[in-house]
């Protein structure tokens, strides 16, 4: 029989991290979903005990923008479990402005939620991640921040704080090698997703939401075996 994980998944409540609880819970894992949006979170999760009531999935509601809420959060968090397997850090905020136009307000929003706020999630989670057998932390990043690939204007904020996020997760992997806590990135191409059409309006994907958390997915579960320390790109386009 398949380990049951419990994964923790942010921006949970719409787009890739939507499809990543579906199709995690219908595996049979424990999903944490965790959103802003506490409405829209109890909407997926009653749409997911629809399908079958023996999927396990707890909502919990919490904003990377309010740092200071995280003790209040890992409080919840204990009456959902006393393991954390997977943390997939999911959300993400996207600015689409020309460089000169971004105030120093939205660049430190978007750095709050793509690197300051998960940065300090990933701390306060390490006593969980700790009494996992083998913990897996993904950083979802971008095409964007990776060195050498195509880059577009107006994503000055955004892809150079996925770039951050790919950093930290790289450094972390070495750091927890001895608590056997596996930390990987997955760089993603484009999925047809709220945040690709403000990116980049009326562009079509080559890949839906579903297909895209169809492979974060298998990477969740079985990524850690393979790989430590990778930003591995996950993209149809080149470079
Ligand atoms: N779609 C693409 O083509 C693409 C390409 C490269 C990378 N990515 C990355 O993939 C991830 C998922 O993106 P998506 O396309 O599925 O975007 P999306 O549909 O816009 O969803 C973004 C999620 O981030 C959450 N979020 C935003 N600000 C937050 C905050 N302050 N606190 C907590 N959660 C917050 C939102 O949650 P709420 O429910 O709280 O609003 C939402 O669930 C993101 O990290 C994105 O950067 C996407």
């Amino acid at each position: 029989m398949k380990t049951q994980k419990t994964i923790l998944i942010t921006g949970a409540a719409r787009g890739i991290g939507a499809a990543l609880c579906r199709q995690l819970a219908a595996q049979g894992h424990h999903i944490i979903a965790v959103s802003r949006n506490l409405d829209k979170l109890k909407k997926l999760q009653n749409e997911i005990l629809e399908h079958d009531a023996h999927h396990q999935i707890d909502v919990l509601p919490f904003d990377l923008e309010a740092p200071q809420t995280i003790p209040d959060f890992i409080d919840r968090l204990k009456t959902c479990c006393s393991k954390i397997d997977v943390v997939i850090h999911n959300a993400g905020m996207l600015v689409n402005k020309p460089f000169t136009q971004i105030s120093s307000e939205e660049l430190q929003r978007v750095y709050q939620v793509n690197v300051f706020g998960p940065f300090a999630l990933t701390q306060a989670l390490f006593p969980y991640l700790k009494q996992a057998t083998a913990a897996h932390v993904i950083g979802i990043s971008s095409m964007g921040g990776v060195q050498g690939s195509a880059k577009f204007a107006g994503l000055t904020a955004y892809s150079s704080s996925k770039a951050a996020m790919a950093g930290w997760c790289e450094v972390l992997a070495e750091e927890w090698k001895a608590e056997n806590i596996k930390v990987n990135c997955l760089a993603l191409g484009a999925a047809q997703t709220e945040m690709l059409e403000d990116a980049f309006p009326g562009y079509k994907a080559p890949l839906t939401a579903e297909e895209m958390a169809n492979y974060i997915s298998w990477f969740a579960v079985n990524g850690h075996l393979y790989f430590n320390g990778k930003i591995l790109p996950v993209a149809l386009s080149t470079p």
